[in-house]
């Protein structure tokens, strides 16, 4: 029998499995990359899957070169069995597709983070941006057309690859297109900052798909509320559908969970036993509160750490006796935007350490280098977890603390992280923007009687946990075959 060469499932994200890195002898080295979607996709059951992404640095454009048609030689390395094609993109339009447009433009407008009397303008450098978009978008599409065998289902991730759906229905009508979207989604009133042209290929680029599916039903609706006053679509909110010129789009509610089995496992291992005996014995007796974060707008870390503040200033009771523990691991810093909020997170907390350190009590711990092992070190010990975003898709560190925590931990969460909507009877709710508000809920978190956090930490982790990541692909791919 001829060996199969096209794939009947395949995935198409900005950032893939893998990342490469150039070993002291010159050599490649892969690194498996982690998150949900690379627990989810070790579900597939297929041999012939097809992960489609981009080189993201100088070492995976060599590794994607040296790779016939990109697809990278990863025998023996636990991707999950698929095969990985690395797509070596131009820089200078790669930088304008995932810097210039969706970290910039996509990610500020579902996030709601623009200073609007400043930014955006829609000028003709943003528009030279939008073109590189659009490059990049087709050369997913191409590299997914040419993988994809016959009536195959595509699950396309995420924001920067928006406009791909429709690019492929155009090249493959053939296949069951998914998309999954794995950020908020702008209100209609926010949304309408984009200029028409724009607005209606980011809209129409989703409708593409057979399926476009969400973390929340909030997320879906506003999605589908563009798509009725933009495009003139015509929606049916009970049966969440779109139709547009023709063509019907189910709209999915799957919110991702935490991989609880993945989680218990490698919180117990030797590296995070002795991250976390370095950490109590810089704690000491004290109480502890944690956020872990990537440095990102989003996360609201600035406001967070000015809630700390004044807790402390407000609340004498707590000095000497507690310590913040606040991981901030570095992200996106081509982006001045990013690096101005890093130092702002810097500067802020020098203050905090300023004003109420001594020669044996440091307030606040803040950390810059990525260390997942201490993360989960810090999930283990934390009283209370501080998870406040301006707005975020649906933040995984949420549910990963109530799994992991082993003595109960309160958690503080945004009502804007999606979250929130499986959380929100066991977590303390915060408006984002209220500092003073953020404090309170802090005190209420840290005075919470140790059986009621036990008590809520259980449920919360089972809720956490409802959907695993494995589950949460599955379900799409039925989804998507099944309609
Ligand atoms: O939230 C959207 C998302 O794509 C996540 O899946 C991921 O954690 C994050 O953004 C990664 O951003 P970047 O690839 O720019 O580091």
């Amino acid at each position: 029998m001829a060996e199969q060469t096209t794939a009947r499932v395949l995935v198409a994200s900005n950032r893939g499995p893998v990342a490469f890195r150039h070993a002291p002898d010159g050599s490649l080295t892969p690194r498996r990359g982690g998150g949900g979607l690379v627990s989810g996709l070790s579900a597939i059951d297929d041999p012939h899957a097809v992960w489609v992404c981009a080189a993201l640095g100088e070492a995976d454009r060599a590794a994607a070169r040296q790779s016939p048609q990109g697809r990278l030689d990863l025998a023996g390395f636990d991707v999950g069995g698929q095969a990985v094609r690395m797509l070596d993109i131009d820089p200078v339009v790669f930088d304008q597709a995932y810097n210039g447009v969706a970290n910039s433009t996509l990610w500020f407008l579902h996030h709601q983070l623009y200073n609007t009397p400043t930014a955006p303008a829609f000028d003709q450098a943003a528009a030279e941006r939008w073109a590189g978009f659009r490059e990049y978008n087709e050369a997913f599409a191409a590299a997914l057309a040419a993988e994809a065998a016959p009536g195959a289902a595509v699950l396309v991730q995420d924001y920067h690859l928006t406009l791909v759906p429709a690019l492929l229905r155009e090249r493959r009508p053939d296949l069951r297109i998914g998309y999954f979207l794995h950020t908020p989604w702008a209100p209609v009133d926010y949304f309408r900052l984009l200029p028409d042209e724009p607005a209606a290929a980011v809209l129409t680029g989703v409708l593409g798909a057979d399926r476009a599916g969400f973390h929340t039903r909030r997320w879906a609706e506003a999605f589908a509320d563009c798509c009725e006053r933009v495009l003139g679509a015509t929606v049916d909110r009970a049966a969440l559908t779109v139709t547009f010129q023709g063509r019907t789009t189910a709209l999915g509610v799957h919110p991702l969970g935490a991989d609880a089995e993945f989680l218990r496992e490698r919180a117990h291992r030797a590296d995070v036993d002795e991250r976390l005996a370095a950490l109590k014995a810089a704690v000491g007796e004290r109480r502890t509160i944690v956020r872990v974060d990537r440095t990102e707008l989003s996360k609201n870390i600035v406001r967070g750490l000015q809630a700390y503040l004044h807790l402390l200033r407000t609340r004498p009771e707590w000095h000497d006796r507690l310590v913040h523990i606040a991981f901030a691991y570095p992200s996106r810093q081509d982006l001045a935007e990013y690096r101005d909020y890093t130092a702002a997170v810097r500067r802020i907390s020098e203050e905090i350490n300023a004003e109420f350190g001594t020669a044996t009590w440091q307030p606040l711990i803040l950390q810059v280098e990525d260390d997942f092992a201490r993360s989960l070190a810090a999930y283990r010990l934390a009283d209370v977890a501080l998870v406040n975003p301006i707005r975020d898709g649906m933040n995984l560190v949420a549910k990963e603390v109530p799994v992991v925590s082993e003595a109960g931990c309160a958690l503080v969460l945004s009502r804007e992280a999606g979250a929130w909507a499986e959380l929100a009877e066991d977590a303390i709710g915060i408006n984002p923007y209220d500092v003073v508000g953020t404090a309170e809920a802090l005190h209420r978190g840290l005075t919470m009687p140790a059986a009621e956090r036990t008590e809520r930490t259980k449920r919360l982790a089972a809720a956490a946990t409802a959907l695993s990541p494995q589950q949460w692909f599955l379900d799409q791919l039925a989804a998507l075959t099944a309609s």
